[in-house]
């Protein structure tokens, strides 16, 4: 990597500084320098979200929204900060429409549940697209085979571009949902999600955008997109593991029927019936995930600091680099082509298995994923088994980029 590009790519972005807020990047990985290129699987953590973590812990730990000692106020205070500022940072227009969840898959399935099961009739059709994770894929399966409704799915190109002409002719009364990605964790395609709502909501269809990796690559604000329901996950975005969120349009929430029952999601208990509360809490049964919410808020705040204009631009610059340097490797083939992509590079090595080509460059320090990402059509449609995957966060540099060009050359020619 030359001087001049360097600069450039960090003039917004203190990479050093940056570096040195996540402790785990000092430590080694078989003897060599660990190169964390297995963002998109889970993010690493930086000091300031295991500090909230633990402050909270330390000082401030008591059940919330229970208890009128100091110590239950201050947490409870805490979440709801968090969830305040979370609701801020995707520009909700409410924190009331911010519900906590485990992460994505907690969330699609609480909108899969609480919101479209009621509303659904057999022949009515759910439409998603081919790049979908697992997570969106499934929770509508099982609920087609419960009612009678049909799973649709958008086709796409080789390049890994949803063909958005038949998604149009797609789009019709009989469609009650459309699931869709906004950013492919497997092709690291960018949907034009806004372009997406418009056309959906012509239909009158409601979106929900399954956001994990769109949050930690770039700014998301849900009233610009136009959507109706937006998931996402902390672990993704330098948070916590278990716990994420689902925003909602304020008149979906107040429509919709609890997912589970339990403490703190009731207004009022009778052995005959019961009242729920309002949302969020309705959809919040039982002790939250505080200390998460917490490092969640955290993380928003880290990512605020740092700004998503400048996250992104370093991970433009750096999967730009990426694609070139590493399209000199041997074999090197690239799955997922598309004008707009965010920081994944899924790639094929000659005839080598992905978790061979994964093996090999932990060697050298660097970590993947191989696989299918929890997106077998995907695999599927290019027709490989698996692909490995090298995922771009804030913390890369483009020296490690050139370390898995050089430990991928060394793998491709073990194999020649
Ligand atoms: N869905 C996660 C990934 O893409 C786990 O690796």
């Amino acid at each position: 990597m030359n001087q001049a590009a360097t600069d450039k790519a960090q003039r917004g972005l203190d990479l050093e500084k940056v570096r040195a807020d996540f402790p785990i990047l000092e430590r080694l990985v078989h003897d060599k320098p660990l190169v964390y290129l297995d963002t998109a699987a889970t993010a690493q953590r930086p000091l300031a979200v295991l500090e909230a973590i633990d402050g909270f812990y330390r000082k401030h730990n008591a059940n919330i929204h229970r208890g009128v000692h100091l110590l239950s106020q201050e947490a409870t205070e805490d979440y709801e900060q968090a969830r305040l500022k979370i609701a801020r940072f995707i520009n909700a227009p409410s924190e009331r429409e911010l519900v906590f969840t485990r992460g994505t898959t907690e969330s699609i399935n609480l909108v899969a549940h609480s919101f479209l099961r009621p509303r659904l009739q057999p022949g009515d059709e759910i439409l998603i697209t081919w790049m979908e994770h697992h997570s969106n894929i499934v929770p509508w399966q099982l609920l087609c085979e419960e009612t009678g409704a049909v799973l649709k799915v958008v086709p796409m190109n080789r390049d890994g571009e949803l063909e958005m002409d038949a998604l149009a002719e797609m789009l019709s009364e009989r469609v009650k949902l459309l699931g869709v990605v906004q950013i492919s964790n497997a092709l690291g395609t960018v949907n034009p999600v806004m372009e997406i709502c418009q056309m959906a909501r012509q239909h009158g269809i409601p979106v929900l955008v399954d956001g994990a990796q769109a949050m930690p690559h770039q700014a998301v604000d849900v009233q610009a997109l136009g959507c109706d329901f937006y998931c996402f996950s902390g672990h993704k975005m330098y948070g916590p593991t278990g716990i994420g969120a689902l925003w909602a349009r304020a008149e979906h929430l107040q429509s919709m029927q609890p997912y589970q029952g339990g403490g703190e999601m009731i207004r009022h208990v009778t052995f005959e019936k019961s009242e729920f509360n309002e949302a969020p809490a309705k959809f919040e049964a039982g002790t939250p995930n505080i200390a998460g919410a917490i490092g969640l808020g955290a993380a928003v705040d880290y990512l605020q600091q740092l700004g998503m204009d400048n996250v992104a631009a370093h991970e433009a610059q750096l999967l730009a680099y990426g694609s070139e340097k590493l399209a000199e490797v041997d074999g090197f083939r690239m799955i997922g082509t598309a004008a707009n992509k965010a920081g994944v590079m899924s790639f094929v090595l000659g005839d080598i298995h992905a978790n061979d080509v994964g093996t090999l460059v932990d060697l050298h320090g660097v970590a993947i994923r191989t696989g299918h990402h929890c997106a077998m059509p995907v695999a599927q449609f290019f027709g490989v088994p698996a692909t490995a995957r090298a995922s771009l966060g804030i913390y890369n540099t483009f020296e490690e980029i050139d370390v898995l060009a050089d430990a991928l050359q060394k793998t491709s020619e073990m194999f020649a």
